[in-house]
């Protein structure tokens, strides 16, 4: 989770949340959710990643030990805020888009440390978004981005499906039909 916490966000807003279900029954009602998708409760940890569609409202809070360090003045902070905030408010997709950019972000970043720990990982965007935020008591300014088991490697895992290689999803300098 530190090394989740690392990542970058627009205006450094960290838009990422996480609950996190080590409990069995909890991760139970969550499979439920989840077109009782086995490995929701077979994972050490299944987390609900959420993004945040009012982030911006934390900044102030945020860049405070800017302030405090002599990092940033108080009017430099109160700019950022409102610059932000101005994306943000009366713009419903532009939030919803970024509150699952910055989660998704922060999710990759945790996958990566599970996996450079030993763990190994699975995102999920198969589950019921709706039902999740019932079940789970969350808050409507949350948006579930996606689930993501950790856990121990399991023999009979899947192996690692082909990729596309780097010559056929890059472009040089303008678009392409690729
Ligand atoms: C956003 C996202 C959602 C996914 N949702 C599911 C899912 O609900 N169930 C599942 O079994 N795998 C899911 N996957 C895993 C993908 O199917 C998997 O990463 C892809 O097929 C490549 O497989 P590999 O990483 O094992 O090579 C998801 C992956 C991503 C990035």
């Amino acid at each position: 989770m530190s090394y989740a916490t690392q990542s970058p966000s627009a205006y450094n807003i960290q838009h990422w949340r996480f609950i996190a279900l080590v409990k069995h029954e909890d991760k139970e009602r969550l499979k439920a959710l989840a077109y009782k998708q086995q490995k929701v409760v077979d994972a050490s940890v299944t987390f609900i990643v959420l993004g945040d569609l009012q982030g911006y409202e934390k900044l102030p809070e945020i860049l405070a030990p800017m302030v405090e360090s002599g990092q940033m003045s108080q009017e430099a902070v109160d700019k950022w805020a409102t610059s932000s905030s101005k994306n943000y408010i009366n713009n419903d997709r532009f939030a919803r888009d970024e509150a699952i950019r910055s989660a998704s972000m922060a999710a990759m970043t945790l996958m990566i440390a599970a996996q450079a720990k030993g763990f190994v990982s699975g995102p999920m965007i198969g589950f019921d978004a709706e039902a999740v935020k019932r079940e789970f008591n969350i808050p409507d300014r949350y948006v579930p981005a996606m689930l993501l088991t950790v856990g121990y490697p399991a023999p009979g895992n899947s192996p690692r499906k082909p990729r596309l290689t780097a010559d056929q999803v890059l472009a040089f300098g303008a678009g392409r039909e690729f």
